[in-house]
């Protein structure tokens, strides 16, 4: 099986309370498991941070459904590329309204994914004050 990794980080919708995040993490909870997809949902700094990994097909369609979801926005993908193998052997969400523990392991991939993140979106933001006139 051909493995591949995305990650994006997206702003979510001002309307979205702790029940939104819960039933978010519900539906990737049921869903991510059946389709082989492991990875990371995390809500901190008022931003999503997702990474997903499993094979190209699944990543596609659920990546289909997620940029459609209203309960949020501004999604940019930081990173994308076919993986050896997995990061996470689980499906985790971490979350502001519920904090879960992570092992050594799991912590490292998150403060990775979450670094990769702020960088990507710093990069952004200079891009964008450049082009300022
Ligand atoms: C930030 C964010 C991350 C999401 N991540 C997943 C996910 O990993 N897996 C998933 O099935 N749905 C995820 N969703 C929800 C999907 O967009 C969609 O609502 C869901 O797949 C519908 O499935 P359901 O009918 O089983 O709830 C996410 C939504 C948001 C806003």
């Amino acid at each position: 099986m051909t493995l591949y990794r995305l990650a994006y980080v997206s702003r979510p919708a001002a309307s979205v309370t702790a029940d939104d995040v819960k039933a978010i993490a519900a539906s990737a909870a049921r869903r991510n498991p059946t389709i082989s997809v492991t990875g990371l949902l995390i809500h901190e700094f008022n931003r999503f941070i997702q990474l997903l990994e499993g094979p190209l097909d699944a990543i596609e369609t659920l990546m289909t459904a997620i940029i459609a979801d209203p309960r949020h926005s501004g999604i940019q993908i930081f990173l994308q590329q076919s993986a050896e193998e997995r990061s996470l052997s689980r499906w985790i969400m971490w979350s502001d309204f519920e904090r879960m523990t992570l092992s050594e392991g799991e912590l490292e991939v998150r403060e990775e994914i979450v670094r990769a993140a702020l960088k990507s979106l710093a990069e952004l933001d200079a891009e964008r004050r450049s082009a300022l006139p």
